[in-house]
């Protein structure tokens, strides 16, 4: 093209693609509106057409993350299949065969890399996690519970009608108060950026990640877009999903802070040291000494901070709390921390345990973990089993997550400290796993295809 520089036609501007979020449901990039109710269904799929039959009636209800806005009315619909989903609706055996490993086997195979041992074993779960009965994963979420249950009204009147599928289970959750979990810190802070989405992420530090870290079929962190499942429309705009039942063990936690602290500050700053950030959010890298919850609740500022320049040794946030592993930003780590990120999407269930309280009530209450991302392998199954129950990655020994670590109650928790380090001793195993599975988003043409299976 005479008379233009070289310089203005980059190859890499002119090649760049464009993230079709018209295709993309919108649970994969969207935010989650706050506060909200949310309800996992799980369906079983009996014969192939009722299969068909439903996913092309929940088809209609998705709303795409260019149009989060959504068709149905006051809800937002999510649909994902597992492998057997996929099988049990009559997709061909070589596109079945073209899905990662990891999906193929699902989460109860997985269990023991995951740290699914013990009482987080398969055995031990809730029936039917973990079985090939769970075909089809629709998550729904409104405003309130009131909207919720009104459109699972409606939405049960569509699926009884149908034959051919059975609902096998339903797990509803919600926001606690102050968007806090059920161990009473703020949660659903620290979101990555996603190139091209045009959703801001949470940390103005971070470079948006390539979409391809998170949605199938462009560009990721690599390199070239990866293989992606077959056929293309197939594959095109879907992404992972999993989900994991976690029972909180809110009082143990309660009286380990206690057991493990002089007093009522202590137990703050201990259950912060554990976490990374104090219960308000506040994050121990910008307020190390004491809790500022202006700060816990500013959105602008609560995730902007690196680890690297200010705290290689972690005195202020510990290599070895919960979000110095599952995200160790700039820090020296064996490996790159941006080819482990994840969307994440938690939500409690169960009653609160009142405050105060130190006995375990016997009631169930926990988070609905949800990851969503690209990568099964190298972002949810490595940041699970490699930063989560183990610590070589920063220089550690034997450790394992505070929190979400599988524990056994001789594991240890190192607090850097001048001029020795503190270790506390047996921790205990503050989460179990109730159960879960890994399942497939499709993007809505995918969906489209998927009901003219057959014909
Ligand atoms: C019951 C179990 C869990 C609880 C109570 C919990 C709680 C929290 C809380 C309170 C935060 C800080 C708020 C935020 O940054 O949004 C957080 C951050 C995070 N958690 Fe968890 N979590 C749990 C399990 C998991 C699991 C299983 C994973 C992944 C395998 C995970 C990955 C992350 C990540 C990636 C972050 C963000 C770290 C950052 O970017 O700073 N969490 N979690």
């Amino acid at each position: 093209m005479p008379g233009l520089k070289g310089s203005f036609l980059r190859a890499d501007v002119v090649t760049m693609p464009i993230l079709e979020l018209d295709d993309i449901q919108s649970g994969v990039l969207r935010p989650r509106p706050t506060p909200y109710a949310a309800t996992y269904i799980l369906f079983r799929i009996d014969k192939p057409e009722g299969g068909r039959e439903l996913i092309r009636r929940l088809n209609a209800v998705v709303s795409s993350a260019a149009h989060p806005e959504n068709p149905g009315r006051d809800t937002w619909v999510s649909v994902a299949l597992s492998f057997q989903g996929l099988k049990a609706l009559g997709v061909p055996q070589a596109s079945l065969d073209s899905f990662p490993l990891p999906f193929q086997q699902g989460m109860a195979a997985r269990a023991r890399m995951l740290g699914d041992i013990g009482e987080s074993s398969p055995e031990k779960w809730e029936k039917p996690l973990g079985s090939s009965d769970v075909h089809i994963v629709l998550t729904a979420l409104a405003a309130d519970t009131e909207h919720l249950e009104a459109a699972m009204q409606r939405a049960r009147q569509a699926y009884r009608e149908l034959g051919g599928i059975t609902a096998i289970w339903r797990q509803d959750c919600h926001v606690r108060h102050n968007e806090k979990e059920a161990f009473g810190f703020r949660d659903g802070i620290s979101q990555p950026a996603v190139d091209g989405s045009g959703i801001p992420g949470s940390n103005p530090n971070e470079q948006p990640l390539k979409a391809g870290e998170f949605v199938l079929g462009y560009p990721d962190e690599i390199g070239d877009s990866q293989a992606i499942p077959q056929p293309d429309i197939l594959g095109r705009n879907g992404s992972y999903l999993v989900f994991r039942k976690l029972r909180q063990r809110v009082a143990e936690f309660r009286r380990y802070l206690k057991e493990n602290s002089p007093t009522r500050e202590g137990e703050e700053l201990l259950a912060a040291k554990m976490m990374g950030r104090w219960r308000s959010g506040a994050p121990l890298a910008k307020c190390p000494l004491h809790d500022d919850p202006q700060l816990g609740g500013d959105l602008t500022r609560n995730n902007d901070f690196l680890f690297k320049q200010d705290d290689p040794i972690g005195y202020n946030t510990p290599c070895g709390s919960h979000i110095r592993r599952m995200n160790p930003r700039d820090a020296e780590i064996g490996g790159l921390a941006r080819i482990h990120r994840m969307i994440r999407r938690g939500t409690s269930y169960g009653p609160d345990l009142p405050d105060g309280v130190l006995e375990d009530d016997g009631l169930e209450r926990g988070l609905m973990f949800a990851f969503v991302g690209a990568h099964l392998g190298r972002q949810f199954e490595f940041v699970q089993s490699e930063w989560m129950n183990k610590s070589d990655f920063f220089g550690g020994t034997d450790g394992k997550d505070p929190i979400a670590g599988a524990s056994d109650g001789t594991g240890y928790f190192d607090i850097p400290k001048r001029p020795v380090r503190k270790r506390l001793q047996g921790l205990q195993q503050f989460v179990v796993t109730q159960g879960g599975e890994y399942c497939f988003l499709p993007g809505l043409r995918a969906l489209r295809w998927l009901t003219e299976l057959g014909t």
